[in-house]
């Protein structure tokens, strides 16, 4: 499988076994990526993520993508170690349980500072060596912002969370327009129910925020809220991702692509 030969890839929110970011580079590398550096707050599973990929092809490095400084370091080493980028998958996410009454502005802060403002230094800063190696290929180069399905359905207990989904939605239309003349496609991913540690957490803040009775309630529920009667795996949505960084979506830009199982489809 060679359909992401030759690229190179930063991939945020990779830091964590199970997750969509970890799958996201098991594929890319087994699609043939020259190069796939993984990021994360979290550290501690580095050594393990390295086990797993070998060094040869794969890197991991610490990084706060609210942070601009670590930003610069992680493009500036990838740069480095790999000699150019050509696919940033702007996935790091978190998400704080709230309606107006009890979450803190603080809290909102941090959400949006994750989740929107992490993916906009990541555009600011992947962009410009995205552009310089875009002409090397006939699909350019890639942008995917991982938003949700929480962008379009409203929900009074978690406000920060789909806020910052939404807004990371315009921002992947305005990226669009602004990198298309420089060969660079911009995407977003709306996730349904994908089980991951996120997820699994998830029923929790949503069982004792009152919205379910349990969390098995809520995976029960979740679940069958997909015609599909399930959820999704990491490794099924990671397929779409190397389609849209692939040649295969060649003219495929400012779109969002659902992969929710139909979830999305009763409102
Ligand atoms: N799993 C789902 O059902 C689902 C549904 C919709 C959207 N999503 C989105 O998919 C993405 C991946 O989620 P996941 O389910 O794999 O969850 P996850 O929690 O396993 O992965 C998110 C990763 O982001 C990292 N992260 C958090 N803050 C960070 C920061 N400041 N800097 C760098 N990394 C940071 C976390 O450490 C974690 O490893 C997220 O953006 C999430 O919002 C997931």
């Amino acid at each position: 499988m060679t359909r992401l030969k030759d690229r190179i890839a930063i991939v945020t929110g990779a830091g964590r076994p199970g997750n969509i970011g970890e799958a996201v580079c098991a594929q890319f590398l087994e699609e043939g990526a020259a190069g796939v550096v993984a990021t994360d707050l979290r550290d501690g599973e580095a050594q393990a993520l390295t086990d797993r990929f070998g060094s040869e092809r794969f890197a991991f490095q610490p990084h706060d993508v609210a942070s601009e400084a670590d930003w610069q370091r992680v493009v500036n080493l990838t740069l480095e170690r790999f000699g150019g980028l050509d696919i940033l998958v702007n996935n790091a996410g978190m998400g704080m349980s709230g309606d107006s009454a009890k979450l803190s502005l603080e809290n909102f802060r941090k959400t949006m500072d994750v989740n929107l403002y992490g993916a906009f230094l990541g555009t600011k800063y992947c962009a410009p060596p995205i552009a310089e190696r875009a002409a090397m290929h006939t699909g350019g180069g890639a942008i995917i912002n991982v938003s949700s399905m929480a962008a379009y359905m409203p929900n009074a207990h978690n406000i920060a969370y789909h806020c910052s989904k939404s807004a990371l939605r315009m921002l992947t239309l305005c990226t669009s327009k602004e990198l298309g003349p420089q060969g660079i496609r911009v995407n977003s991913v709306h996730p349904g129910p994908i089980m991951t540690p996120l997820l699994k957490e998830a029923f929790k803040r949503y069982s004792k925020a009152g919205m379910y009775a349990s969390p098995e309630d809520a995976e029960r529920r979740i679940a069958a809220s997909s015609p599909l009667g399930r959820t999704s795996t990491p490794e099924e949505i990671a397929r779409l991702f190397v389609y849209l960084a692939s040649d295969d979506a060649s003219y495929i830009t400012g779109t969002a692509i659902a992969h929710d199982g139909g979830v999305g489809s009763v409102f």
